[in-house]
This record gives C-alpha cells, structure tokens and sequence, in this order.
C-alpha cells in the first residue's frame, strides 16, 4: 500500500502517483489524501498556516478519465481516494501527465466545484 500524502501540488502528487504505480505490484492500494477539500481557503496553492489541501483535486481529472476503479471518499476535512495500483494507469497517467499540467494547473475553486458535483451526480 502507499499513502500519498507529502507536498500538496497538483504537479508533485501527480507524479507520486505515477511514480507509486511504476513501482508497487499490480492490484497493491494506493490512497491519495487531499483530493476534495470542503473549503477553498483550504485549496490554494501555495502553502498556508491552516489546513492545507493546496490544489491536489486537480488530480480529479486523470481519475474521472481513467475507465479503472477509483474510489472516492468525503473523509473529513479534505477527502481521499483508493484505487489500486496498476502499470496501465501508470501509463495512462504518464502519457497524458504534459498536457494535464498545462491544461489544468490555472483552474479555479468553480471549477472544481463543477467537477465535484459530476462526481456526486454522475
Ligand atoms: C501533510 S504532512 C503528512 C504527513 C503524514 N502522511 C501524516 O499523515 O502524518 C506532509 C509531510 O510531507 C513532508 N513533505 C512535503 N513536501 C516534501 C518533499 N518535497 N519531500 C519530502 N517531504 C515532504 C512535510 O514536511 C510533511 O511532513
């Protein structure tokens, strides 16, 4: 099992999760904290002195793409996903990991609200 939980950027948790894939055997669990926090001061980028989920639910969406089991948990104060590990996300991830920083990194608090709420509602 890994638990991603060390520095709270959208680029650095990616590539934990890429990296944690190439190196753990399929069907292993890896849990990422910090994927859907309640509270947008508790989502900004840079570090701050209060709860700090900084802007790791950007990963919300390579996992809403990816067609394996993802599962996602409102744990209190700012969330968590399972999933197993295996080597094809970690190609999948790493295949699409250039384009994702570029295209999501200006993303907002709106629009992760958007992507919550498709996550709740389907
Ligand atoms: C949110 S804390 C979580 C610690 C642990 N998972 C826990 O639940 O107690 C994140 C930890 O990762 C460390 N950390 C953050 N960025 C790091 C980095 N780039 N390299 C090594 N450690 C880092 C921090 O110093 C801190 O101890």
């Amino acid at each position: 099992m890994a638990f991603i939980d060390g520095l709270h950027t959208f680029d650095q948790v990616y590539r934990d999760l890429i990296n944690v894939s190439n190196h753990m055997t399929d069907g292993g669990i890896i849990a990422i904290h910090d994927i859907l926090p309640e509270e947008p001061s508790h989502a900004t980028k840079n570090i701050t002195n209060s709860i700090w989920a900084g802007d790791v639910w950007k990963l919300l969406y390579p996992l809403t793409d990816w067609s394996g089991e993802v599962r996602f948990s409102f744990v209190k104060p700012t969330g968590m996903v399972v999933l197993p590990a295996h080597k094809d996300i970690a190609r999948f991830l790493t295949n699409r990991y250039e384009d994702d920083i570029e295209r999501y990194s200006e993303a907002t608090w709106e629009d992760y609200l958007k992507i919550k709420e498709s996550l709740i509602n389907g």
